[in-house]
């Protein structure tokens, strides 16, 4: 029983010195939570920006952050045009009344739903809000502006980009996003609304 009690507590300090849970696992997890809820509470429309261009790799993470947004059974019903060409965004700026601040981005997502890859009849246009607030959060995140410039669902200007970026017929345009180094600080705004909130069953407030 002694030798029993003493190997245990040989083994117990040495997990204890091994094994530091506060320093492998509850540390690193409660500073990236914080750090990403600094960014969803932080995050607002930058419609202002630098004569300042994106890199390659900003673009690529913007791209990256919006696939790795959740979709319905994991379907990832979504396509993204990059556009940069000074036209284009001027053809966009055409058609769009409040896309006006395409003038100074450097560059537009083009957000696409593919209604042959969703889950079911109307999931691209969920997985593609999720695809596009994703991209906001990581350009908020990497020090970018960003607005999300609304499509769906008016039906008007669906036509109208379908018609500008020759979409086939199962390809929705979904949402644009403009991205561009910030000229504009905008305060974080607190919309927590206790009245919004209910528990356990509807209850009018
Ligand atoms: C579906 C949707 C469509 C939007 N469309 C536009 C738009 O066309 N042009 C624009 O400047 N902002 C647009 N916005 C941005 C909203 O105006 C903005 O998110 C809202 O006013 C809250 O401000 P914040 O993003 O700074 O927190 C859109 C946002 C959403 C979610």
């Amino acid at each position: 029983m002694y030798l029993y009690n003493f190997v245990r507590g040989l083994l117990k300090i040495y997990f204890f010195q091994n094994l530091d849970v506060n320093k492998f696992i509850e540390a690193p997890i409660n500073k990236f939570n914080m750090e990403l809820l600094e960014g969803i509470y932080t995050r607002r429309s930058i419609r202002k920006y630098k004569d300042e261009k994106l890199s390659d790799h900003q673009i690529h993470s913007l791209l990256k952050a919006g696939m790795q947004a959740p979709s319905a059974m994991n379907c990832q019903p979504w396509h993204f045009i990059v556009i940069r060409e000074k036209n284009k965004l001027q053809e966009i700026m055409n058609i769009h009344p409040y896309a006006q601040m395409l003038k100074d981005a450097d560059v537009a997502i083009l957000v696409l739903g593919d209604t042959k890859l969703e889950h079911g009849q109307g999931y691209w246009v969920v997985d593609c809000g999720a695809a596009t607030q994703n991209i906001l959060l990581a350009a908020h995140g990497m020090g970018l502006g960003a607005v999300w410039i609304g499509i769906q669902p008016r039906e008007a200007r669906k036509e109208a980009f379908k018609e500008l970026f020759n979409l086939p017929p199962h390809i929705m345009p979904f949402a644009l996003v403009s991205v561009g180094f910030p000229a504009e600080e905008k305060p974080a705004v607190d919309r927590f609304a206790p009245g919004k909130v209910h528990y356990e069953e509807w209850k009018e407030k």
